[in-house]
């Protein structure tokens, strides 16, 4: 693209001030200044500024006839059954894991990829490496591989690859690992201009969870399962080191109710928990931000004391290709959020804004819902599955994940038989952490230890890993 071509360009979208420092600023910057301007979708921005100046229209009312959609419990015989159809893709090699790993974890506030973040309560392992030994692990078992799609973003992208190669993909095949990465949008200030975070360079902030669709699509990935005969896509995001990824029972639950998406759901833990909450509306499945739900709805009890809207979604997921097929071209509606972007003034100079100042646009999976033919709600415990790293301190902190993550491990090796000594807060006296490969469930500990692999001092910290 040559200069006049975008001139003419953001004159037609009242954008022309993101060439006002052409004559200050150098060639390489120039170059970069008009690739950018060429990758950005004019039409999108349109649509932006469009929400923006309707942000402050009342928003449409959740619907009258929303309704907690109908969540199911697997137990007894229904759960075995659902757990053999889902050990049988397994060992099909018809199943693949997808974590999103795009975002910009500014909560944590940590440099670099969140999945980078060092998790483990002994080890210091990352969140990266307890996913990948978790697909180890079940390669191992079911004797077929679960290749990995890792959605990362422009700005995460290279750092991701090099953690995985200095890493030796934690002991994953290369050819089963997949990155690719999702749209990145502008931010708009709030007379609807695009922002410069330098004078030669345009914001750009990823798309949102929702621009998984897409990107499945543009990078190849999709035609990748497909070839590879992948039948579900298990999806998880990177912040969750819970996560019992690939669960069979999910799955074959999945496949049994031929569901194009899946949605694990769990209590929550309080009524403003910032958690989704899953509905019904319009006979359609939904789930509803709970910046949504107004706060009656939020914490309106039913006759026997729930919480009306009681169940919310983590975000685990089971797909259908087929669906994923059929979505990636769908245009998912946009959310607007006010946030804190750096800008250049007009002196050229970059401020960090103390307080909110942009409006950044971004595409949520769940969405997705919307389009689905049939969906399932499926219950789960929420104490072994979820404690997601979103914040660098208090709730969803390091600190609580750490924790839970060694009060898990603590009750399988209880189930195995080993008396663990335990605060009156129900967590480990001493820090306990297990490389999935030695042990990825209750079962897989119990033989650990009747096999007497497992040496274990309970009266101090317990790290088990797997020799090689
Ligand atoms: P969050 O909404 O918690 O965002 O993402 P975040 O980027 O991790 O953290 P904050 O809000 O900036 O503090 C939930 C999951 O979705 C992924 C994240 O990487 C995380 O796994 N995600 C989010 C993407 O992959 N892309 C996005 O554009 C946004």
């Amino acid at each position: 693209m040559t200069k006049d071509e975008a001139d003419r360009i953001l004159r037609e979208h009242g954008q022309e001030h993101l060439l006002r420092f052409w004559d200050v600023i150098s060639a390489e910057e120039r170059a970069g200044l008009l690739e950018q301007i060429s990758g950005i979708d004019f039409d999108t921005v349109e649509k932006m500024k469009k929400m923006l100046a309707d942000k402050d229209k009342p928003a449409a009312a959740v619907q009258a006839d929303m309704e907690a959609a109908p969540v199911s419990e697997l137990d007894g015989e229904a759960r075995d059954a659902a757990y053999r159809d889902g050990t049988f893709e397994l060992r099909n090699g018809r199943v693949a894991a997808l974590v999103v790993a795009g975002g910009q974890g500014t909560r944590l506030g940590f440099e670099g990829p969140k999945g980078c973040f060092a998790i483990g309560p002994i080890s210091g392992e990352s969140l990266f490496y307890f996913h990948a030994r978790k697909l180890l692990a079940l390669e191992r078992r079911w004797g077929a591989p679960v290749p990995f799609y890792v959605m990362t973003s422009q700005s995460n992208d290279a750092a991701t690859r090099k953690f995985f190669e200095d890493n030796s993909y934690f002991g994953l095949s290369k050819d089963n690992v997949f990155f690719f990465t999702q749209a990145m949008w502008p931010a708009l200030d709030a007379a609807g201009r695009i922002i410069l975070d330098a004078p030669g360079h345009i914001f750009m902030g990823p798309d949102g969870h929702g621009g998984t669709l897409s990107a499945l699509k543009k990078s190849g990935a999709l035609d990748d399962m497909v070839k590879r005969g992948i039948r579900s896509v298990y999806y998880f995001q990177v912040d969750n080191p819970m996560v019992d990824i690939c669960d069979p029972a999910f799955i074959g639950y999945h496949i049994r109710n031929l569901s194009d998406i899946s949605v694990k759901v769990c209590a929550k833990r309080d009524p403003n928990e910032g958690l989704g909450v899953v509905v019904t509306s319009g006979g359609k499945s939904r789930i509803v931000e709970y910046t949504e739900l107004t706060p009656e709805q939020k914490n309106e009890r039913r006759a026997d004391g729930e919480l009306r809207f009681k169940f919310g979604s983590v975000a685990i997921h089971v797909f259908s290709t087929d669906f994923l097929i059929r979505e990636a071209d769908a245009g998912l509606p946009m959310h607007i959020a006010h946030k804190k972007v750096p800008f250049v003034d007009e002196g050229g100079s970059v401020i960090k804004p103390a307080s909110p100042n942009a409006f950044k646009f971004e595409k949520f999976i769940f969405d997705a819902l919307a389009d689905a033919r049939t969906t399932v709600n499926l219950a789960f415990d929420r104490q072994q599955e979820f404690s997601p790293v979103k914040n660098a301190d208090g709730s969803d902190s390091p600190e609580t994940c750490r924790k839970d993550l060694s009060r898990k491990w603590a009750w399988w090796l209880e189930s195995a038989g080993i008396v663990i000594p335990f605060d009156r807060y129900g967590y480990p006296l001493h820090s306990i952490e297990v490389d999935p490969c030695f042990a990825d469930s209750p079962s897989a500990m119990k033989i650990a230890v009747e096999e007497g692999r497992a040496n274990i001092n309970p009266q101090g910290d317990i790290l088990l890993k797997c020799a090689e």
